[in-house]
């Protein structure tokens, strides 16, 4: 089978990590995998926030942990970098949040290609309305008008992934 196929069929959501972080030059090619998805208008409205600095994580899970409801639990799985994407909502919040999810989605299936594990972590919208996630932005030097679109968690899988779920029939209508 083709490669590309192979990593699409095969990228699984990855949830128990390593404790030993991304090679960097790995790191490297995955985020401008992520740089090169399709945008609104070719405006490349989203960014991405690479977090590696274990305080930063945890105060994101902290965060995320409180919106999901389960506080002192680790939506980010312990893994060691966390690929936070926003987007730019000049053309609206629903550009910007396809713009972050076509962002997303390469960088999970370039992560695969690599073999390194990823799985998207929802609650980035709310992270980024509250006073913490504003408070990042900030300090990251970004405007308050940009909406989280996902975090993308990455690392060396623990152990093998599972298989994947059956595809459920009539998804795709030939008209
Ligand atoms: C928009 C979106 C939000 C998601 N949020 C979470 C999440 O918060 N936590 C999590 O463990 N997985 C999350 N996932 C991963 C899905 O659960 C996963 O993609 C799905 O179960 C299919 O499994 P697969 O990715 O291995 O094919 C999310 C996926 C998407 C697309």
């Amino acid at each position: 089978m083709n490669e590309t196929m192979k990593t699409l069929l095969e990228r699984r959501s990855i949830r128990k990590y390593q404790p030993r972080q991304v090679d960097g030059a790995a790191l490297e090619e995955i985020l401008k995998a992520g740089t090169y998805a399709p945008s609104t208008m070719g405006r490349q409205s989203a960014v991405i926030v690479l977090v590696q600095d274990p305080e930063t994580i945890a105060e994101l899970s902290r965060v995320n942990a409180e919106i999901f409801g389960r506080p002192g639990t680790d939506p980010f799985y312990g893994a060691p970098t966390v690929a936070v994407v926003l987007a730019d909502t000049g053309l609206g919040e629903a550009n910007a949040r396809c713009d972050g999810a076509l962002v997303m989605g390469n960088l999970m299936n370039a992560a695969a290609a690599l073999g390194i594990g990823s799985c998207w972590i929802n609650r980035a919208k709310e992270t980024f309305e509250r006073s913490e996630g504003k408070a990042l932005l900030k300090k990251w030097g970004l405007p308050e008008t940009m909406i989280g679109v996902g975090n993308c968690i990455l690392g060396y899988a623990d152990g093998a992934a599972g298989s994947p779920a059956p595809r459920r029939d009539g998804r795709v209508l030939r008209v």
